[in-house]
């Protein structure tokens, strides 16, 4: 497996005691998959893919990432390997604002060393339609085109494991195809895998990694 979450719990202290927004979850997926989460706003989706991302900490499980337990990495091997090996789409982008797209796009090629990805940071956004916007601050652009720059940048290192929190929310449906038909192509020629919350039944449809995240639980589709 490349990755396997066990028994993974979340919870927040909230005013009318504990919320458990995550309870004893177990997922696994290998390789070179596209897996799809779905499930209800508040279901705790985006909790659950910043989990497996080690964005954030599990209140309790383990989280191994092609054999690492990243819960025993330092903070700094932990950036490390996520820099290296995961890339993320954010529900709400969170984009710089004080760097242009192009810096954006390119700032985690560039805090990994790997300056030659330039070429790639360019290609990316040419791919998203944004070669003319690669100036520009996140400010002055749509919520689409913040989305899809989002995208580039998860991209850019050529991560193995891609999480993306609602990679199409924001845009009309011949982008959001032409974004979704990109995750193929990538996930078809160089085996990059996916993990992808959506709302939309139109991405999942005929797809067979389809889980369904409900009451603190995942659960594969039938
Ligand atoms: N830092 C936090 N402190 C307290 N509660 C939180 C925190 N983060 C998330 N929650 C709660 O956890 C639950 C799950 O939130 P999450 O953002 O994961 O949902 P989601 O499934 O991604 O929803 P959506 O489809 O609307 O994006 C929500 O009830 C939310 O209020
Ligand atoms: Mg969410």
């Amino acid at each position: 497996m490349l990755l396997e979450a066990k028994d993974i719990w979340k919870c927040y202290d909230a005013p009318k005691g504990k919320l458990e927004v995550l309870r004893g979850l177990d997922f696994s997926f290998e390789r070179g998959k596209i897996i799809f989460v779905l499930g209800r706003s508040g279901a705790g989706k985006s909790t659950l893919l910043h989990i497996l991302g080690s964005l954030d900490k599990p209140s309790r499980g383990t989280i191994t990432v092609d054999g690492v337990d990243v819960s025993r990495l330092g903070e700094r091997e932990l950036a490390y390997f996520r820099n290296r090996k995961i890339g993320f789409l954010f529900q709400f982008y969170h984009l710089l604002p004080e760097f242009t797209l192009f810096e954006n796009v390119f700032m985690p090629a560039m805090m990994a060393g790997r300056i030659e990805q330039r070429a790639r940071a360019h290609f990316l956004l040419k791919v998203m339609g944004l070669e003319k916007r690669a100036g520009h601050y996140p400010s002055e652009l749509s919520g689409g085109e913040q989305q899809r720059s989002a995208l580039a940048r998860a991209l850019v290192n050529e991560p193995e494991i891609v999480f993306c929190d609602e990679p199409t929310g924001n845009l009309d449906e011949e982008t959001a195809d032409d974004v979704f038909k990109l995750i193929l192509d990538l996930n078809k020629k160089t085996g990059q895998t996916f993990c992808i919350v959506t709302h939309e039944e139109s991405l999942v449809e005929g797809r067979d990694e389809v889980y369904v995240l409900h009451e603190g639980k995942l659960r594969r589709r039938k």
